[in-house]
């Protein structure tokens, strides 16, 4: 396997809070992270189960705390999609995020002593806000199309999504240093407390927590206009850019300006993307973590060139393109771990961003933001002399292409 995992601890991450406090931001964001960095993860959402078992479209006073009858039904949907995680855990799972409220402590205990006798480590991630503006917005943006309100009036679902949290907060119980480890995010990442994280992956995990938060900035990723190399058919190096490159670098910066705000620029450290990015103005930051994929010994070289002089090569790279790596090279899979602090920055991020690099690391970065399976991501396409436009969601981004004249 690609990733190493120091400890090879099983993890279950176990969400906590009221209703629209974007616990399945948060928990979607994690699963995308880990699922990216090769981690087999699942994503348990106890509102899925109760979906699917008692109907959609329940009343809030279903969520009642002192109704038995619907406590119970409830609390058994809680137990069979604990169940299911735990019955994965014992295959290959390795992060398992258990999606649900869990905003009582008998039931936080439950999960933990199920987790710890089943050896799966806890880490609770809860989401705090006491903000009506953002909890209303939230509200809005996030549960009003849930099937929960197929056929309802806004207002109506408003009120009644309003009403339900209400129900919630009778019996919710914040996160105690006693339960073990947690991170608490407070008012959409202005804070963030944590307790007692042990070992690698939740200490990896609370890092990455303390940069998401959600926002409405947009990404754009770019390659580089063609290259020297790009005519030739060769592949690597750092080969200037083509006349049709430049007029590409004119027609990115134009894009650029005609966009409401300015975004930070981001290149590689090859010449062929800090020309791309040049006319833009108000300089572009160089990164070597975007550089492309390291060919190795077979940089520089044609297709049918690497064909000739390394058969045995070129067969392997085509019988697993993610794994393979160069000879004194890189594979797709070394591409991905060093571009985890980007991606750890581009998240800490406020401000749109505009990403100028190459095919490979595009593809690695877009299969982190489409959430695609790792086996993909050398063949997503990501052409020349096109803007990919990435405008955020609750669950992932909205994608456009935006093809430039050239
Ligand atoms: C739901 O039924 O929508 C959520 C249940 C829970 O979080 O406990």
């Amino acid at each position: 396997m690609v990733v190493k995992r120091p400890g090879g601890q099983k993890l279950a991450v176990v969400m906590v809070g009221l209703p629209a406090r974007g616990k399945t931001f948060v928990a979607r964001k994690l699963q995308r992270y880990l699922s990216w960095l090769g981690y087999s993860t699942l994503w348990a959402n106890v509102g899925d189960y109760r979906r699917a078992r008692a109907g959609a479209k329940q009343p809030a006073g279903y969520f009642a705390p002192d109704n038995a009858e619907t406590r119970e039904e409830r609390e058994g949907f809680a137990m069979a999609a604990l169940n299911d995680l735990l019955d994965w855990f014992k295959k290959d799972g390795e992060v398992g995020i258990y999606d649900a409220t869990n905003a009582e402590r008998p039931r936080r205990d439950i999960i933990r002593e199920a987790c710890s006798a089943a050896g799966v480590g806890v880490l609770f991630v809860e989401t705090i806000c006491d903000d009506p503006a953002i909890i209303d917005a939230n509200v809005r943006r996030n549960k009003l199309g849930l099937p929960d309100y197929a056929g309802m009036s806004a207002n109506d679902a408003f009120r009644d999504f309003r009403a339900r949290i209400a129900q919630y907060e009778r019996t919710y119980r914040p996160v105690e240093d006693g339960e073990g480890s947690y991170v608490k995010i407070v008012d959409a990442g202005r804070q963030v407390i944590s307790n007692r994280i042990e070992g690698y992956l939740s200490s990896r995990l609370a890092f990455f927590l303390m940069q998401i938060r959600p926002t409405e900035r947009t990404i754009w990723l770019s390659r580089h206009g063609e290259s020297e190399f790009n005519l030739a058919g060769r592949i690597g190096g750092d080969p200037p850019i083509t006349e049709r490159g430049r007029k590409y670098a004119e027609a990115l910066a134009e894009f650029v300006r005609s966009q409401p705000s300015h975004p930070v620029v981001w290149t590689s450290t090859l010449q062929r993307t800090v020309a791309t990015a040049a006319l833009i103005g108000r300089g572009a930051q160089s990164l070597r973590a975007l550089d492309e994929i390291g060919a190795g010994v077979c940089d520089g070289l044609t297709y049918e060139e690497i064909k000739a002089r390394f058969p045995d090569e070129f067969a392997a790279r085509a019988i697993d393109k993610f794994r393979y790596r160069y000879p004194r090279g890189e594979s797709y899979a070394d591409v991905i771990q060093r571009l985890d602090p980007v991606i750890v920055e581009l998240e800490g991020l406020r401000s749109p961003v505009l990403i100028v690099a190459h095919q490979a690391v595009l593809r690695a970065l877009y299969g982190y933001l489409m959430g695609k399976p790792q086996d993909e991501c050398p063949y997503l396409q990501v052409p020349l002399n096109t803007v990919i436009q990435l405008t955020p969601t609750e669950i992932g981004y909205d994608e456009e292409r935006v093809t430039l004249q050239a």
